[in-house]
């Protein structure tokens, strides 16, 4: 993909880093930038009647979209929502219960999963004031700062339709993908139409670029990886690409180990996230296919202090001088003290390639 004739002059700084471009200094932005540990996302918060209708608000998810912006200036927002509001929109029962994390009505078998393709009709009505927000916050952003609009990948949603909860094994999933793979596969079908449609929308809401998060790829082995995780992407990020061709997709396989350089090559994925794991010797070689995003360890940012500066200046000396996008290897933890989130800010800024 000719990656240069997507990076026009007037496009944002980090629209532009996707595509390749690279900065004096990288941008940077943080997975779970919005969350508990600002004390203005607990007081927001507080005032919807749980988390699914604070998604479901846009006064209050374009407030909490902003917050973190105020305080650190990172180079992109991203949608205040969540992954699982896709099977809410396909009519699935979800509740954030406190304390315990997402609660679904379990899909298990071939029924149930027919049963949400039909209730699937209603998807944009259900989820529209997310496309909202989205607009919302794309007419109150800071002029260079850029919008990110994100999914789910099909794999990680699918693995919380089925499990009905998080898990640590994920067995009633594989379970089903091994044992009545067609029903399996019209699972992920449904969501890999579901989503396409819904980052669409986002995008003509104002989304500047879109995150698809596969939070759970690491699970699997390589062949049920190239079906479960590969081929979904692969199928979203070429409808992506033939309506909205400008704009990039950040593609997040989150413990992908070896099979990151499978990912590299999906047609189309602009950018890489990449987890903690991963030894930023691999990414740099990665940085020769696609930009690479990632990879601080969100405990380090936690701990802070000389540990946190030492960590980020490896990040940044490795990575800086090719495609990069700083960010976290996953989400930043609720402990964490927002004091933290500015030190990192201040070295990101501060930080020059060496010459
Ligand atoms: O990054 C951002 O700031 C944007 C908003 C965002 C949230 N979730 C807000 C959220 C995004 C992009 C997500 C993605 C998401 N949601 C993923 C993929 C990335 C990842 O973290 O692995 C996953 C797996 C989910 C599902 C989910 N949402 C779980 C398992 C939980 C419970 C665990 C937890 O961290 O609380 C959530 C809740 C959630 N999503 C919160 C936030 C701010 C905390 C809710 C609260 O305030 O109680």
């Amino acid at each position: 993909m000719n990656k240069a004739a997507f990076a026009p002059s007037d496009a944002k700084p980090f629209v532009r880093s996707l595509r390749g471009v690279v900065h004096e200094r990288p941008c940077f932005w943080l997975m779970r930038q919005a969350g508990r540990y600002l004390p203005e996302y607990r007081a927001t918060r507080a005032q919807a009647n749980g988390f699914v209708d604070l998604c479901l608000r846009p006064d209050l998810a374009c407030e909490i979209t902003l917050q973190p912006l105020r305080r650190y200036a990172m180079d992109a927002a991203i949608l205040f929502s969540d992954i699982l509001m896709v099977p809410y929109g396909l009519g699935q029962k979800l509740e954030f219960k406190e304390g315990e994390g997402p609660v679904l009505d379990a899909v298990r078998d071939g029924a149930a999963i027919a049963k949400l393709e039909k209730s699937g009709g209603e998807f944009d009505a259900r989820v529209a004031p997310i496309y909202e927000t989205v607009r919302r916050v794309a007419a109150n952003l800071p002029g260079k700062t850029a919008l990110i609009g994100f999914a789910g990948a099909p794999w990680t949603v699918a693995t919380y339709m089925v499990e009905g909860c998080g898990s640590k094994d994920f067995a009633n999933v594989r379970l089903l993908a091994y044992r009545d793979r067609i029903a399996f596969q019209a699972l992920i079908d449904l969501l890999v139409r579901a989503t396409i449609g819904y980052l669409k929308r986002q995008i003509s809401a104002g989304a500047e670029a879109v995150q698809l998060f596969d939070t759970w790829a690491g699970v699997l082995p390589e062949g049920e990886y190239a079906q479960w995780v590969i081929d979904p992407v692969r199928r979203i990020v070429a409808a992506l690409a033939a309506d909205h061709p400008e704009i990039p997709v950040i593609f997040f396989p989150k413990g992908s180990g070896t099979l990151y350089e499978t990912a590299a090559e999906i047609p189309g994925v602009a950018a890489l996230g990449i987890d903690t794991a991963v030894p930023l010797a691999y990414a740099r070689r990665l940085q020769a296919k696609v930009a690479v995003q990632g990879n601080l360890d969100p405990i380090v940012l936690a701990a802070g202090g000389e540990a946190l500066d030492r960590a980020a200046g490896r990040i940044l000396d490795t990575l800086g001088a090719g495609p990069f996008v700083f960010n976290l290897g996953h989400g930043v933890i609720p402990p964490t003290p927002p004091e933290n989130v500015a030190r990192l800010a201040d070295l990101i800024r501060n930080w020059r390639a060496p010459r």
